[in-house]
């Protein structure tokens, strides 16, 4: 058995970036298919760089989301972990049957087909964001907002409550006991809104999740749909506006998925037991990550921005289509629409496992 090789680069840091200026992925992926780091909570982290393995690592069942198996010395807040599945069970908590069945849950509301279905009222809602004079910096307001209106929309959430939306999402920014808690009261407030308003998914949703579900969990699951949402999407849609206006391509949302995949590594997982990874031995509890930003950039096939495995994004059919529309929109509404900034000259912040985002995107859309 081997030990992987230590991480060259530290993968956590918070560097500003030029936007297309390479990330930590080919580094990693040059020192082997797993490397080690160290984790920021403290102690190592084992991250997997190569597809195939990275396939197998998430459909491996001694392999789990379940924070309960995370390091015992890890503090939860440092490490930004959720609550354990016993504590909060979820999609991003639970695993195996029990994960199964919250899936089943959720999967008719998130297909491809219901998802296209939307795309005109989708539409509908980017045209009235973007209709904005002058130079507009998109990355403070659109690219979170655009998102977080469309999901609040199909929940059934009160469109005066996106600015609520909005607020709890930034509250999520800083991660403590006392935050989170008021955060969470925030998103439940949401949820309770989507539930009384009635006619959207979140009814849907509590028709079909397992017998025995309170309402508390049903609202952490609704946090999780609005937040996963625009986390990921609201990156996206900043690299997907620059590079329309600024280094376009004939594939745009798959090229940007690729190129600046907005989950630069998947959520954290534990072993449940010993795991031996390609010749590697982890012991129990070791914490795993996918790096799916370097496995993405060395091209093989489509990659992988949205996971694979069971966990594999509920979310992708709804975001694809978010981003396929903006990009239409932009190309039929807005002709006149320009970088108001050289596209070289915009600048990205990768904050390890947060994500990666454009600082500014200054545009001018008409005129
Ligand atoms: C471009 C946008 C998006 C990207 C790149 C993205 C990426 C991902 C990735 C990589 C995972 C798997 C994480 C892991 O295995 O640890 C995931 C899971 C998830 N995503 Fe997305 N996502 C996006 C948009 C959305 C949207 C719009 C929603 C809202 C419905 C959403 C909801 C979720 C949820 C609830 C999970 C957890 C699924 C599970 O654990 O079973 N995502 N996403």
């Amino acid at each position: 058995m081997l030990d992987a090789p230590t991480a060259p680069v530290d993968p956590f840091a918070t560097v500003v970036r030029r936007i297309d200026e390479p990330g930590t992925g080919a580094a990693l992926r040059a020192a082997g298919p797993v490397v080690r780091a160290e984790a920021p909570a403290g102690g190592p982290v084992w991250i997997v760089t190569e597809a195939a393995l990275a396939r197998r690592v998430l459909a491996d069942e001694r392999v789990v989301k379940d924070p309960a198996f995370a390091p015992v010395d890890w503090n939860r807040w440092a490490a930004g972990l959720e609550p354990t599945a016993a504590e909060q069970p979820s999609l991003t908590t639970l695993d195996g049957p029990a994960h199964a069945a919250l899936r089943k849950a959720h999967a008719p509301l998130f297909g491809a087909r219901r998802m296209q279905g939307y795309a005109g009222r989708i539409a509908e809602i980017a045209r009235e964001q973007l209709a904005v004079d002058g130079t507009v910096d998109l990355a403070a307001d659109f690219t979170t907002r655009f998102p977080l209106t469309v999901i609040c929309e199909l929940l059934g959430v009160p469109a005066d409550r996106v600015d609520q939306a909005v607020e709890a999402c930034a509250g999520m920014g800083s991660y403590g006991p006392a935050e989170f808690a008021k955060v969470l009261g925030s998103f439940a407030e949401l949820a309770a809104a989507a539930l009384e308003a009635g006619g959207g998914m979140a009814v849907e949703l509590r028709e079909r999740v397992p017998e025995g579900m309170t309402d508390q969990e049903l609202s952490y699951l609704l946090f999780g749909l609005i937040f996963a949402s625009q986390i990921t999407t609201d990156s996206a849609l900043g690299f997907l506006v620059a590079s329309a206006l600024g280094d376009p391509s004939d594939d745009l949302v798959r090229d940007v998925l690729r190129r600046h995949p907005p989950a630069p590594y998947t959520l954290w997982r534990f072993t449940r037991t010993e795991v031996d990874l390609d010749g590697v031995r982890l012991p129990e509890r070791a914490p795993i990550l996918v790096h799916l930003a370097g496995i993405n950039a060395a091209g093989e096939g489509q990659g992988l921005p949205f996971g694979a495995g069971p966990h594999y994004c509920i979310g992708a059919q709804l975001a694809l289509v978010e981003m396929q529309v903006v990009a239409d929109v932009l190309a039929a509404d807005f002709p006149d629409a320009r970088l108001a900034v050289p596209y070289d000259e915009l600048r990205r912040v990768d904050r390890g496992v947060q994500g990666s985002r454009l600082v500014e995107l200054p545009v001018v859309l008409r005129g």
